[in-house]
């Protein structure tokens, strides 16, 4: 392998350890710790496990995170009626509200989101927060853009004046980032081309492209073929493949042919333990900013 490995978990190691001594200055002049709910509905295995790692990475830096567990058959006016009760602290003070993503198929999941108030938004999909987002003065970014624009700061990728081609046109990630590439600033003024399923010639595009990011969700989507020597390849994509000889008999993979675009890339983040563990650094970030916002307006 020639490309330099983005190695996300030892970055969101170094993060954690800049976020403990924040939530403890917080801790102290607040009297509580910052605290996170999570409303995990159903039993989908990925979504468990995701909310197991928020919730394991919260208490390592001294941030409180409860999980409510709700079951698969919750209606959307239930959830609305839960996420409702939280925002109003009834179950303790809840600076950020997180609800795992996807919702069950009967379950209008824009409803359920826009219940959570904006000011307690740690994921940053309230209009509210896009809006700020896209005017650029960025309050709560969606976790998953913030930690791969900060996963290219630290490695020192350049971005000024570079294309950068993002397949991937979602709210939580793609459209997000793109924003954020293109924002002024350290991390931004890049030229910034999204991509997606209707994109014509997307291997010729990517191939023009500094910095490739990959936020699809389909195995081998990227090949060493539609890299341009020397680029930054960011994989997004998290997925689940049959693999006989891997523990459980399946193993994770991202959006690229890691091995083949190694060769090719000069820097390539790795699935697992690449972009993976900066998106849970980045909701613990968004979680101290919330409840910081929350004691500046003076509430407890
Ligand atoms: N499911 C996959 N990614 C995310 C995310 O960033 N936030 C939430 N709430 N759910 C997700």
């Amino acid at each position: 392998m020639t490309a330099k490995l983005l190695d996300g978990k030892a970055l969101a190691g170094r993060i954690e350890d800049s976020l403990r001594d924040e939530v403890a200055t917080f801790s102290r002049m607040a009297g509580r710790v910052p605290r996170l709910v999570v409303v995990l509905v159903g039993e989908m295995a990925a979504s468990a496990s995701y909310v197991k790692s928020k919730a394991s990475a919260a208490a390592r830096v001294g941030i409180e995170a409860e999980v409510v567990r709700v079951p698969a058959t919750a209606d959307t006016e239930a959830l609305v009626e839960l996420v409702g009760a939280l925002a109003r602290d009834e179950q303790g003070p809840a600076d950020g509200i997180l609800v795992q993503l996807p919702l069950p198929g009967h379950v209008d999941t824009q409803r359920v989101l826009d219940a959570v108030p904006a000011d307690r938004d740690v994921d940053g999909f309230h209009p509210e927060n896009a809006g700020l987002l896209s005017q650029g003065r960025p309050r709560f970014v969606p976790c998953t853009a913030a930690g791969v624009q900060r996963m290219l700061i630290d490695a020192g990728v350049e971005t000024a004046g570079k294309h950068a081609v993002i397949i991937g046109r979602s709210d939580i990630v793609g459209k997000p980032l793109a924003l954020l590439l293109a924002s002024r600033g350290t991390g931004g003024d890049a030229t910034v081309t999204i991509c997606h399923s209707r994109s014509e010639n997307l291997a010729a595009i990517c191939r023009q492209a500094d910095i490739l990011v990959a936020a699809v969700g389909k195995p081998g989507l990227v090949t060493a073929d539609m890299v341009k020597p020397g680029a930054a390849v960011i994989d997004v994509g998290i997925n689940r493949i049959a693999d006989a000889a891997a523990k459980g008999g399946s193993r994770l993979v991202g959006d690229v042919d890691f091995a083949p675009v190694a060769e090719v890339a000069g820097a390539i983040s790795p699935v697992p333990g690449g972009v993976g563990p900066l998106t849970v650094a980045m909701l613990l970030a968004n979680t101290l900013l919330a409840a910081e916002l929350r004691l500046g307006q003076g509430q407890r």
